[in-house]
């Protein structure tokens, strides 16, 4: 075959040189024709859009013909030429072909329709669906819509550490991680194992959180962003949790929780509008195939302020949703942990709109939120969004050492793990705020998908880690 130098799929259906000789390599999505003429729907997965190569079959080898079917690979060099039937205005007239290689008649994918959850248990093929490409696009995009954002404003991307022996959240939801010998663990007199022969000297585990190291570079760098994985072994069994995903965690030093909503605000609205801006194709694809709304509900969030409001203005407004005969399947009352129905009840019916709840009660949230005057109240900021709940969790942070330092204790965090993260509140403490917006949750809302198994490639959840 003659050597073209490739052309990816997205960039050859904008072209409109018609006449010039191109090469074109991908998948085959669909054939179809007649005795004469068929029509190759080929897909490389630069865009959503196929490219329709027309094949005069008089022209080709039978045998390699056979050989083009769904799912199989292959090369093509051909004339562009104009396009009058593909839906697109560029096609291509093949004059050579090689199968690159062929596609085995046990190949799942053959036809279109199959539900997300056959499509979960082949997540090593499903990026080849349209709606995967799609998703999987978008989440690149959204990556780098994340870095530009920070980076334009003079945010560090700062590298904490995934393996830590600090439990951040406190909520004991840690993977260990180890090299001891699991059938011969060495145990102390009180039935406790021994840790000091371990790989760390220490008990060590998964981190579910980069804030306190990211604290520390606030306070050293004055503004920086993490961005990486992290991991939490709760065995919650519902659409927006994973037991391994993406977060990206901002740390400004002098901000206060006001400052700390406003970049909220704008950071969830910025990527959005690049959403919108660099990868219509993909969305517009989603919401035509899936979800009729979703374009409207991602204009509508760059459109609206979102509403900011205490946590005991939200308790009451769900109480007086109770008192009028609204039925949610968890209680609601002053210090609960809100619930998604909660969540969901304030945004969607009540306010339609993404709401900022703030000053939670001090007993849900963290240790190390800044505590309010009125004893009961944390400086804390839950973002709620439409079909999601929770989307970001932050806080101002307590930069007094001592107020810090009893909460700790109230708490009985172990300080062994903490003395570095209290330096920060010796050696020039500041003010200083934060937050955590979960990637897949952003991604759930970009998309319009609802289960958060579907917006990451290879989803980790309880009794699940294929691929
Ligand atoms: O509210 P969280 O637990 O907050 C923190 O971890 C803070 N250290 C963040 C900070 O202030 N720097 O988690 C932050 C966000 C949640 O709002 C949610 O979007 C997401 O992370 N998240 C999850 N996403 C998927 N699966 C899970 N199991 C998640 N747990 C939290
Ligand atoms: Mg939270």
């Amino acid at each position: 075959m003659e050597k073209i130098s490739r052309t990816k799929i997205v960039d050859l259906l904008k072209r409109r040189d018609f006449g010039a000789m191109v090469n074109v390599k991908g998948w085959v999505r669909t054939r179809r024709g007649s005795k004469q003429v068929n029509f190759i729907a080929l897909n490389d997965g630069s865009t959503i859009n196929n490219v329709q190569i027309v094949v005069d079959l008089a022209n080709f080898d039978e045998e390699m013909l056979k050989q083009i079917t769904t799912g199989a690979c292959i090369s093509v060099n051909g004339e562009l030429t104009e396009s009058i039937g593909s839906g697109q205005a560029a096609e291509i007239q093949a004059r050579e072909i090689e199968v690159l290689g062929t596609c085995d008649n046990t190949y799942p994918l053959q036809k279109k329709g199959h539900t997300m959850e056959f499509l979960r248990e082949i997540a090593h093929l499903r990026p080849r669906t349209n709606t995967f490409g799609a998703v999987f696009r978008i989440r690149h995009n959204m990556a780098i819509a994340i870095h530009k954002f920070f980076h334009e404003r003079g945010f560090f991307y700062f590298h904490t550490p995934i393996i830590t022996a600090s439990d951040c959240e406190g909520a004991g939801q840690m993977f260990q991680v180890t090299t001891k010998n699991l059938y011969d663990l060495k145990k102390d007199e009180n039935g406790a194992i021994i840790y000091e022969d371990d790989f760390f000297g220490k008990q060590a585990s998964l981190t579910v959180s980069g804030q306190l190291e990211g604290e520390l570079a606030a306070t050293a760098l004055g503004a920086i962003y993490t961005f990486g994985p992290t991991f939490r072994a709760e065995n919650s069994n519902t659409p927006r949790h994973l037991a391994e995903f993406w977060m990206i965690e901002p740390e400004v030093a002098f901000n206060d929780i006001t400052d700390n909503m406003d970049l909220a605000e704008d950071f969830i609205k910025y990527c959005v509008r690049w959403a919108l801006d660099n990868c219509y194709d993909d969305v517009k694809f989603l919401n035509d195939m899936f979800d009729k709304g979703l374009i409207e509900r991602l204009q509508g969030v760059l459109k609206e302020d979102f509403v900011r409001l205490p946590y005991t203005e939200g308790i009451k407004i769900l109480e007086e949703a109770v008192a009028k005969g609204h039925k949610f399947e968890f209680p609601v009352y002053w210090g609960v942990d809100l619930a998604s129905e909660h969540e969901r009840y304030l945004v969607e019916d009540h306010f339609k709109r993404p709401v900022i709840l703030t000053d939670y009660p001090k007993e849900i949230k963290a240790f190390y939120m800044k505590q309010n005057e009125d004893g009961k109240t944390v400086r804390a900021m839950d973002v709620l969004f439409p079909k999601i709940g929770e989307i970001i969790g932050g806080s101002e942070r307590e930069a007094d050492y001592d107020k810090l330092m009893t909460r700790i204790q109230e708490l009985e965090i172990p300080m062994k793990d903490m003395w570095w993260y209290l330096d920060t509140r010796k050696f020039g403490s500041c003010p200083h705020s934060g937050f955590g917006l979960g990637f897949e949750r952003l991604l759930l809302f970009v998309t319009g998908m609802t289960n958060i198994r579907d917006v990451i490639p290879f989803p980790r959840t309880p009794r699940n880690a294929e691929f």
